[in-house]
């Protein structure tokens, strides 16, 4: 089923109602998706980006389809700042059951021409950015027996030749996911993370092979079948991060078309 918009879908059922969830990188592609999709369930969903004005906007179209929506400009990046994005969440809907952290930059290049600037930024906004937001927002999960869905990659799960920086962030999410999932599971918070391979949004353009790849270093890449929609990657999100996914902890969950798969 290809469900471009979930709120022409009203049997998609209501999992999310009187639920709040906070949603990074929902300015576009995944982002935007899986707000869109918990707002259609009942969520009241705040929008959080470092495209403020990308964040309004997909609250705006929630909001104008008649469910509960807010955004700010944030970037993960700022411990301070996602203290206080949390803060606010909290104070415009009571609490909070869901965290969605998808925001993320990435790109391919030549490892010998990769910078520590390029590296600690993908670092910063995949990794520490969902630390500093778990960290802030666990104690609200805890108070509703919530959850954590990370959006890591294939690319956290196995090695891709030419993007060295954004498999080490990746991975450092999966890693985030797993500890935390112990450290908090029998409290009654889930953490997950949802690893998609090639899906049709805006990063996309970033990751075409280096000038000069060895395209049989990065064939088992390639997928085998064509790129998917954030849609389908928001409705993977939206199971996982759903009571129905209550035995569901620390797993770390591929939807890629079989890119892992061996
Ligand atoms: N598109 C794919 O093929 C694919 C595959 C696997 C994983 N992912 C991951 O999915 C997530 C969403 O990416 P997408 O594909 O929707 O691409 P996207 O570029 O459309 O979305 C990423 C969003 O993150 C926001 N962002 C970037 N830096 C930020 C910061 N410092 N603070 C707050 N927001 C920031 C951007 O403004 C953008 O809206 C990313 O974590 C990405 O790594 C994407």
């Amino acid at each position: 089923m290809d469900i471009k918009d979930p709120f022409d879908h009203p049997d998609l059922g209501r999992r999310f109602s009187g639920k709040a969830a906070l949603v990074t990188g929902a300015a576009g592609g995944i982002g935007r998706a899986t707000a869109i999709r918990l707002a259609a369930e009942g969520a009241s969903v705040w929008c959080a980006d470092l495209d403020g004005d990308g964040a309004a906007a997909t609250a705006t179209y929630i909001t104008e389809r008649g469910a509960n929506a807010r955004s700010s400009q944030v970037d993960v990046t700022d411990p301070v700042a996602c203290n206080g994005l949390v803060s606010s969440v909290v104070a415009a809907f009571g609490g909070l059951d869901v965290l969605g952290n998808i925001a993320g930059i990435g790109g391919s290049r030549h490892t010998l021409e990769e910078t520590p600037e390029r590296f600690q930024a993908m670092m910063a906004v995949n990794a520490a950015g969902p630390f500093y937001l778990c960290v802030a927002a666990l104690p609200h999960l805890l108070e509703r027996k919530g959850n954590i869905v990370n959006l890591a990659s294939t690319a956290g799960i196995i090695g891709q030749a030419y993007c060295a920086a954004y498999c080490a962030s990746k991975h450092a999410l999966v890693g985030l996911t797993r500890a935390l999932a112990l450290e908090f599971g029998r409290s009654g918070v889930r953490v997950n993370a949802v690893c998609p391979g090639g899906v049709n949004t805006g990063i996309i353009a970033n990751f075409a092979p280096p000038e000069g790849a060895s395209m049989s270093l990065i064939s088992r890449s390639f997928l085998t079948r064509d790129m998917q929609e954030p849609e389908s990657v928001a409705a993977m999100i939206a199971y996982v991060a759903s009571d129905e996914a209550y035995y569901v902890n620390g797993a770390v969950l591929s939807i890629d078309g079989g890119t892992t798969a061996g």
